[in-house]
């Protein structure tokens, strides 16, 4: 049986009844995308694991009845599961309720109100485009829809630090902070956490994890698939927007963050929010942007788009543990693999015949979940000679494993905070990206299933180049 060490809701300053369960669980946008791909399947796994048990109220504007919905749930779930589980979705189709309604019109909101029956801490779910957020926000407002509820919203989470700023004090207008849960759904992957468990819950790696032993570090979330039908979000989007600002920096918090406390629940996130204080604002020199052949005649895209699709660029940490340790981040679609990979690079021994870069770490976090060391070791035979190997610890899919939004949305409806992005960390964040978004640097274009434009090549020409990872 594990220990829970780090993640666990131990004493905060929250009061008791900031932690107490919702009684229901309200999700805007239930005809669309998201809720086909994640919402449904997550619903099903929670139901499974004991951890829905409370009506689940659909809201969209599609002039579909509640039975539309559930053929809707049971074609997502069979779609992720390859079947369905009967007993379970029985359960489900108990569990929804469906409202039709148009966002802006306040009726809409009063029937939500009639169908919450009293509940008295709803969680709602916004699972809809961020222009709509404060409407609906301000709605549920006025309807008395959001007296001592939680709102769950989707990246992401502003466009800019300003707009950030401004969708943050609408926010606050009507939720305190506590009941506000910003999701990154990489913060609920379980290969993020381990990055976590493996640095703090070994010794090993804490004498080391360090500007003296540490040469350099890269982060590559690589896609083989493009827009995939996504173009009109992404043409407003783009690269930076997109990953870079939330989940590449996430990752960069749990790989430079100090030890978290078990004492105090905030800690974690009070720890990664000072992680993104110590990175100084990108400077452009720094950027690579690609967009690649063939993205403007997407649906949805601008015929002269100068979205990118691609994006690599540097940064630093400047505190005492990473000063002068360089981050190499590359994120784009339509590259050679579906990979995200990180790779931190250890110092050169003392020998100079060793080959440059032989000791490093590798995480694996999407598809699959992996740990590798890589190491010299004597070739066999006469003398003395080194091979380069790799040990890796490969984690076997389970059923136990937590799928992100199942991790997410069941912490969330027990008030759970410590795996969603808050207020600070969140404009902390766009802090960081704010000088590079938009046009400021040249975009190179690329061929689908290259890795990018060559022009990314020389960011990381002091570290050995790029690693790119393998299927
Ligand atoms: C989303 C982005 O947040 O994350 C997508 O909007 C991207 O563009 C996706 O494809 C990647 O998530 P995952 O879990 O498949 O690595």
């Amino acid at each position: 049986m594990g220990e829970s060490i780090f993640l666990n809701v131990g004493p905060s300053s929250a009061s008791a009844t900031d932690q107490e369960p919702s009684d229901a669980l309200v999700f805007f946008g239930a005809t669309g995308d998201l809720a086909y791909k994640q919402i449904f399947p997550a619903l099903a796994q929670m139901i499974r694991r004991g951890t829905l048990d409370v009506p689940v109220i659909g809201v969209a504007k599609a002039g579909w009845t509640l039975d539309q919905l559930r053929d809707r749930a049971r074609k997502s779930i069979a779609e992720r599961e390859g079947q369905v589980d009967e007993k379970t979705f029985g359960k489900l189709t108990h569990l929804l309720r469906y409202i039709d309604g148009d966002y802006q019109d306040a009726k809409t909101f009063e029937s939500l109100r009639k169908e919450l029956n009293g509940a008295k801490r709803p969680l709602h779910y916004m699972a809809i485009p961020p222009l709509l957020f404060s409407s609906v926000v301000e709605s549920l407002a006025k309807s008395g829809c959001a007296k001592d509820a939680r709102v769950v919203l989707e990246k992401p989470f502003g466009q800019d630090l300003e707009s950030a700023r401004k969708l943050n004090s609408t926010l606050h207008s009507v939720f305190p902070e506590s009941n506000i849960f910003r999701i990154d759904h990489y913060l609920g992957k379980e290969a993020v956490e381990n990055l976590l468990v493996f640095r703090f819950a070994n010794i090993l790696l804490e004498p080391i994890w360090n500007r003296n032993y540490v040469h350099s570090v890269q982060i590559t979330m690589a896609e083989e698939f493009g827009v995939a039908g996504r173009g009109r979000f992404y043409d407003h989007t783009g690269a930076v927007r997109d990953v870079i600002q939330n989940h590449m920096l996430q990752v960069v918090a749990f790989l430079a963050m100090e030890p978290p406390t078990s004492m105090y629940h905030g800690s974690l996130r009070d720890e990664r929010v000072k992680v993104f204080r110590m990175i100084p604002p990108l400077n452009p020199a720094h950027l690579v942007r690609g967009q690649f052949n063939g993205y403007r005649k997407e649906p949805g895209v601008d015929a002269k788009s100068e979205v990118e699709t691609f994006a690599a660029l540097r940064l630093e940490v400047d505190s005492w543990r990473w000063a002068g340790v360089p981050f190499l981040i590359r994120a784009g679609k339509r590259l050679p693999v579906t990979v995200t990979e990180v790779l931190v690079k250890l110092r050169q021994p003392p020998l100079g015949k060793l080959k440059p870069g032989s000791n490093y770490f590798r995480f694996r976090l999407t598809p699959d979940l992996s740990v590798s060391l890589g190491a010299q070791v004597k070739r066999l035979g006469p003398g003395v000679q080194v091979d380069q190997t790799e040990l890796s610890a490969v984690y076997q899919k389970k059923c136990d494993e937590l799928e992100p939004y199942d991790r997410l949305l069941s912490d969330a409806l027990v008030g759970d905070a410590t795996l969603f992005v808050r207020q600070d960390a969140v404009e902390a964040a766009w802090s960081i990206v704010d000088p590079i978004l938009g046009n400021v640097t040249a975009l190179h274009p690329y061929e689908p299933g290259s890795w990018g434009p060559v022009e990314a090549e020389r960011l990381a020409a002091d570290v050995g180049g790029w690693h790119n990872p393998k299927k």
